[in-house]
């Protein structure tokens, strides 16, 4: 049964740039719309803002013009808060400040009726400490839209420790028939969005301070073979640094110091020098008249190696870590013609069991493995196999025009130009990244499914919410939970607790629910 908000009014307070976009998507919808804000000139902006966007959404046939006239006639300025009296439901998104928002909010109580929800948009504060001290803190929610509301389709639906459960789901399903994708959230630090997508950025801050490549050179790895829309550097030149700098550490100082989230002394230095990104027409790339294009890093053309083996069908043998994600790569080297010679039968692979480290091809002698999250120079000394080379993870090989690897320091030139070749044959664009323990998209994606998992284990949302939100909220091109399945579990832990000895520390830890899923050989999605 659905619980959706069936008054006609909604007030929303605060006409900034997302008080805006709450108003034009309820307008739409067809709600009455009473916009207040402590500067009226922010009310007259918004509406005729808001006039001008839909106007455009009419000359691209996205809305009748006849759905655009009944849409502003709905919007109405409040010249006082009192005149919000007969709002049902209330959307804050006023100044993100604790102490404005209790004070909106009491203000509220004695305006409206005892049943009408009050929802904020708050991104960053405790919905419980809002609603804490209010004569009915039960009717208090998040209601967390994305920037630019009309567009972004995720709204995190926010419960305090107050909130009742009711209220909850009258604001997601008033979400939904706002045309939003809603998602259940607890209230803790950053909810779901701000919170797993921390390490997008924070491991390309360490691969950058590690000097695994530069800023473009990861960026491309990340959208070329990650998938993602924008690496971690173009994406924060878009935010800006200042924001995305103050976000972490809120997050970090809110779970008391986790090194989880520890904030980036490189991104400190990009916001001291004032290199904000776009907004400042610098930040990793320039904007404007000194706009250029930065090349990332590419390897020469090598030719095709003579040989080429392939340890097994490991995906067909079950037990092979990572196997999938090699079957796959096998899959696009063959259909490049590359022949491919089989070293070991899928019997012999199932009696090595899972712990074996067979390479995934071998290579004029060289040994490719997908990385674990060793490096290269450790797998080639724990193997005894100096010739290593890593592959990083792929969204799709199949598609993926770009591909990263790594070389230990042991491996002949040789060696590591035969791969080179080999990928280069299958089509890649071959990226060299220094031998840093998990590379790019792999380290990311671990630490992404990591974090997810964490949030799922501490109850703040569904495995299903997490993934919606992520893909919803920040354009991930796949649930980083259902990452993980497709990698497989057992690889993800893998990764997370090579890179936790790598670097000792606890910011790798595993979430005991990516444990328990090893364990028992479960998944997050069926
Ligand atoms: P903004 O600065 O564009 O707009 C805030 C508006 O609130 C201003 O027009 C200001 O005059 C008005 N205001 C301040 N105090 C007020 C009060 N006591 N009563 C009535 N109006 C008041 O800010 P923006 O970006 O629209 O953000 C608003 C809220 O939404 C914040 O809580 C923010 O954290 C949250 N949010 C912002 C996102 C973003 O990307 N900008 C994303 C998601 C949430």
């Amino acid at each position: 049964m659905t619980a959706l908000y069936t008054g006609r009014t909604v007030a929303v307070i605060g006409s900034g740039a997302m008080g805006a976009g709450i108003a034009q998507v309820a307008a739409v919808a067809g709600y009455t719309v009473r916009l207040f804000d402590t500067r009226p000139e922010a009310v007259d902006k918004a509406i005729s803002g808001i006039a001008s966007a839909l106007d455009k959404l009419v000359a691209k046939e996205r809305i009748s013009a006849a759905d655009c006239a009944a849409a502003v006639t709905r919007l109405h300025a409040a010249p006082a808060l009192d005149d919000v009296a007969d709002a049902g439901m209330v959307v804050e998104a006023i100044v993100e400040n604790l102490e404005a928002k209790r004070g909106l909010f009491a203000q509220l109580e004695a305006i409206v009726a005892d049943d009408c929800i009050l929802a904020t948009n708050t991104s960053s504060i405790s919905v419980t400490a809002i609603a804490a001290g209010l004569r009915l803190p039960g009717r208090v929610v998040g209601m967390h839209f994305f920037n630019p509301v009309p567009l972004m389709a995720l709204c995190e639906v926010v419960s305090g420790l107050a909130t009742d459960g009711g209220v909850a789901q009258t604001v997601y399903d008033t979400a939904a028939a706002w045309g939003k994708i809603p998602v259940h959230a607890k209230s803790t630090p950053g909810f779901i969005v701000n919170r797993v997508a921390r390490p997008f950025y924070a491991e390309g801050w360490r691969l950058l301070n590690e000097q695994a490549a530069d800023a473009a050179t990861i960026d491309a790895v990340m959208r070329e073979a990650g998938g993602f829309r924008m690496g971690p550097f173009e994406l924060m030149d878009l935010i800006g640094h200042d924001v995305n700098f103050s976000v972490t550490q809120s997050v970090f100082n809110a779970y008391f110091g986790d090194p989880r989230f520890t904030p980036s002394v490189l991104q400190q230095e990009m916001v001291n020098a004032g290199f904000l990104g776009r907004k400042a027409g610098r930040g990793f790339y320039h904007y404007g008249d000194a706009a250029a294009t930065l090349q990332a890093q590419a390897e020469a053309p090598q030719p095709k190696p003579e040989y080429v083996s392939y340890t097994v069908e490991q995906g067909a043998a079950l037990h092979a870590v990572g196997g999938a994600v090699v079957d796959a790569l096998a899959a696009r080297l063959r259909a490049a013609g590359i022949e491919i010679a089989q070293r070991r039968t899928p019997e012999a692979i199932r009696q090595a069991g899972p712990h074996d480290d067979a390479p995934a091809f071998h290579c004029n002698g060289a040994a490719v493995y997908l990385t674990d999250g060793r490096s290269a120079t450790q797998r080639a000394r724990d193997n005894h196999h100096p010739d290593t080379v890593l592959v990083d993870l792929a969204l799709d090989y199949g598609g993926a025009n770009r591909i990263a690897v790594a070389c230990a320091d042991q491996c002949t030139p040789a060696a590591y130009r035969a791969v080179v070749g080999l990928l280069q044959a299958a089509g890649f664009t071959v990226t060299r990244l220094d031998d840093v323990p998990g590379m790019a998209v792999m380290r990311t994606v671990a630490m992404l499914a990591n974090e997810a998992a964490d949030a799922v284990n501490q109850g703040v949302c569904s495995a299903a919410a997490a993934d919606i939100a992520m893909q919803k909220g920040v354009n991930y091109p796949r649930g980083p939970l259902a990452w993980a399945d497709a990698v497989g579990i057992e690889h993800i832990v893998r990764v997370l607790t090579n890179l936790a000895s790598s670097y000792g520390e606890d910011r790798y830890r595993v979430s005991p629910l990516l444990r328990r899923k090893q364990a028992s050989g479960g998944r997050f999605h069926d």
